[in-house]
């Protein structure tokens, strides 16, 4: 695997991604750090090449969020082959809307990464043999161990798909307050939707979904508020005691696993804790029968065809000022 391409690497698991790959990885001579802020991104590059004494890395300004800076990026790319992707930005982002009429959530997790992915097929970068990583998360299915159930979707119609992207689907529970935590779970679960799709349309590139599980030392709860954030890291500490947690090498591990072994990571799965949100990985159709569901290729199609029409059709824009605006007023 010679080029790679990890986006939001500038902090957390992708910078740790591409420091891992950089020192712990064979024949990768070109890691391209696609992130948003140009600041950020160059401050991290010199980091990792003080870190790892290699100058294998290159600074992508991209913004997933903007899709025609996503555009902009790969049209600027010079290299002919990416041989490694891994959708990595995003996390528990905002529900105000995009200038596509999206979360800034679900673009940041998933739309800007489909965009991106469909426009390296389009410049002929992604080429058979390539594979592709999404991020996923446990809080996709149930999480027993931390008393976490996910929030389930009542219909998996393309429509429904397309109230998760533009928040009406979080808003419309009268139960629930609209927040970055339950919007972020189903968000992850179109993104890892979409992956297996995508694996099924091009037999000759591997995609997988797989989460880095509960992994402390990122910056993923940063946007918090100080109480909650002070509470998050010190229940992180506890769960690191039992088993329940682990650091951002263990998380960012697991992107490599599943870029480098296609035997334990075959294309279209989704892999994640076998159990709670650390510890072994497993796929989990077969870890969590309850989410079996993931690979019903019926709800995959759908998931694909709202994202697909949600780009393609302009008519789709929301013009809901903000979902917490809108649930405010119901
Ligand atoms: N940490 C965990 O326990 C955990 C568990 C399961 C899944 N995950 C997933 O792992 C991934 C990385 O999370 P993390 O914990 O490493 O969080 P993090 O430290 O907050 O890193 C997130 C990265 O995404 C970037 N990003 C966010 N919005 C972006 C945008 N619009 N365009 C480009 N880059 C953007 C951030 O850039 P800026 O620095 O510019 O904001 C940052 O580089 C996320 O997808 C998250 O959902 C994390």
């Amino acid at each position: 695997m010679k080029t790679v391409m990890v986006t939001g690497s500038n902090v957390g698991l992708g910078k740790e991604c591409a420091r891992q790959l950089a020192s712990e990885v064979e024949g990768v001579e070109k890691i391209i750090l696609a992130c948003r802020n140009p600041a950020k991104a160059e401050a991290a590059k010199e980091d990792l090449e003080r870190i790892t004494s290699k100058q294998i890395f290159q600074v992508l300004v991209m913004d997933v969020c903007d899709l025609d800076s996503v555009r902009n990026a790969v049209a600027s790319l010079e290299d002919s082959s990416i041989d490694g992707l891994v959708l990595n930005a995003g996390g528990m982002l905002g529900l105000d809307l995009t200038a596509d009429g999206v979360t800034i959530s679900f673009a940041g997790n998933v739309l800007g990464h489909v965009v991106l992915t469909q426009e390296l097929f389009q410049a002929g970068k992604l080429k058979s043999g390539s594979t592709v990583v999404y991020s996923s998360s446990e809080a996709v299915r149930d999480i027993p161990e931390l008393s976490a159930k996910r929030v389930q979707l009542d219909e998996h119609s393309v429509e429904e798909f397309k109230r998760v992207a533009d928040g009406r689907f979080i808003a419309s529970r009268k139960s629930m307050a609209p927040a970055r935590g339950e919007t972020y779970g189903v968000v992850k679960y179109m993104g890892t939707l979409w992956t297996s799709y995508m694996a099924r349309q091009h037999h000759n590139i591997r995609f997988v979904s797989i989460s880095p599980g509960a992994s402390s030392g990122t910056k993923f709860f940063d946007d918090m508020p100080m109480a909650g954030k002070l509470v998050v890291k010190g229940v992180f500490k506890v769960f690191a005691m039992f088993g329940r947690a682990h650091g951002v090498e263990e998380g960012a591990k697991r992107y490599i696993d599943a870029l480098m072994d296609d035997e334990t990571f075959p294309t279209g799965g989704f892999y994640a804790s076998k159990k709670g949100s650390s510890g072994p990985v497993a796929d989990q159709a077969q870890a969590i029968p309850s989410f079996a569901e993931y690979k019903d290729t019926t709800i995959q199609d759908k998931a694909a065809q709202a994202i697909h029409e949600i780009i393609n059709q302009k008519d789709f824009v929301n013009t809901t000022k903000t979902n917490t605006e809108e649930s405010t007023a119901a």
